[in-house]
């Protein structure tokens, strides 16, 4: 897939391209005995995720840090849709203990879990520090979903076993994992604020989301845990992801409005990789407009992927222990 079909919208092998939406690639598919967790479906592609895998019968749980937001967003899929199965649950990724609390009540509620979908995320904030003392984007987009992810695993691993239904993850990626610091990821400056760039540390935390998912993925497999874990690139859409270079965005958006999405298209390939059957046994690999694509070196490298992972989790372990 190229910047051709990218601007034409014309399928590629999967049959489907960058003009497809989340519906249109879920066509048919009866997701009814799946449970699917979503973060951040109060906005943007998110919400409409959880839309469409409402729609398709997979009982949601939207996990949301702003929960006036997530009850709305609930009203609204069941007056467009009756029949929707849609729960909210509160999840602050920046902060451990809220990653920690949501999935004590996530477990509380004694549900399988199918699909999770990590998809919430932040862009281009000025430097700030987590509840946990960590850079914001790097704890919100990465760290908090790799916490997540792992206390979600053995619920996923039994789901997995006991139905014998194949169990995805999706991380949220973006293109902007070809724009980190130099080297990838500043292990020994992730703090750091005199360096500090807002679009690098963007660009790290997209990094560090294919990195997840390979990782994870092969871990997964070495199990044969009946898992499979991608990552995705949604394209261009405007949504609040913008805030913080909001009317730049706009001036950027009518000079290139032929490279933009909307936001039903902006769900296909994250709908794709979480519902298709075509994906069954697929892991570790990276999408955009739901076909399969070559991330970068940076991204590739299994070196980087483990040493990534070690370094979350002595993070994660050091803000349990402190
Ligand atoms: N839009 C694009 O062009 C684009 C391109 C490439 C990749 N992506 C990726 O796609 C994903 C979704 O982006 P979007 O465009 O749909 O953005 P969005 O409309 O801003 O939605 C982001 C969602 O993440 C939630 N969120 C942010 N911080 C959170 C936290 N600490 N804890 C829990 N939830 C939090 C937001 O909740 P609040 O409403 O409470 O803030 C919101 O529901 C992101 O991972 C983004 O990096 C988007």
């Amino acid at each position: 897939m190229g910047i051709f079909t990218w601007i034409t919208g014309i399928p590629g092998p999967s049959g489907f391209g960058s003009a497809s939406t989340a519906e249109q690639v879920t066509q048919g598919i009866d997701a009814s005995n799946l449970t699917a967790i979503i973060t951040g479906g109060t906005s943007g592609i998110g919400l409409e995720t959880a839309r469409v895998l409402a729609l398709r019968h997979a009982h949601v749980i939207i996990a949301a840090r702003n929960m006036e937001a997530a009850k709305e967003v609930k009203q609204l899929l069941l007056k467009g849709n009756g029949n929707a199965r849609v729960d909210v649950l509160k999840l602050d990724l920046c902060s451990m203990n809220s990653i920690r609390e949501f999935v004590d009540n996530f477990n509380a509620l004694n549900l399988p879990l199918n699909i999770l979908i990590n998809n919430a995320g932040i862009m281009s904030c000025p430097h700030q520090l987590s509840n946990d003392g960590i850079e914001m984007q790097f704890a919100t987009n990465h760290l908090g979903h790799f916490l997540l992810t792992n206390l979600l695993l053995d619920k996923m691993k039994d789901t997995a076993r006991t139905t014998g239904v194949e169990g995805r993850i999706v991380n949220l990626s973006s293109i902007a994992h070809r724009y980190p610091y130099n080297g990838g990821i500043r292990f020994e400056k992730i703090n750091d604020r005199n360096s500090y760039s807002d679009k690098k540390a963007y660009g790290q935390s997209k990094l560090a989301n294919i990195l997840h998912a390979n990782e994870l993925s092969r871990r997964l497999k070495e199990e044969d845990a009946n898992i499979t874990v991608n990552s995705a690139h949604p394209g261009l859409i405007m949504t609040n992801l913008f805030k913080h270079s909001h009317l730049i965005s706009r001036i950027f958006k009518v000079f290139t409005f032929f490279l933009w999405k909307n936001v039903p298209q902006g769900a296909a390939t994250t709908c794709y990789a979480a519902l298709h059957p075509k994906l069954k046994g697929v892991t570790g690999k990276y999408y955009v407009d739901c076909n399969e694509c070559t991330p970068s070196k940076l991204a590739r490298n299994e070196v980087l992927a483990k040493k990534l992972w070690d370094f979350s989790n002595k993070l994660v372990n050091s803000a349990q222990n402190s």
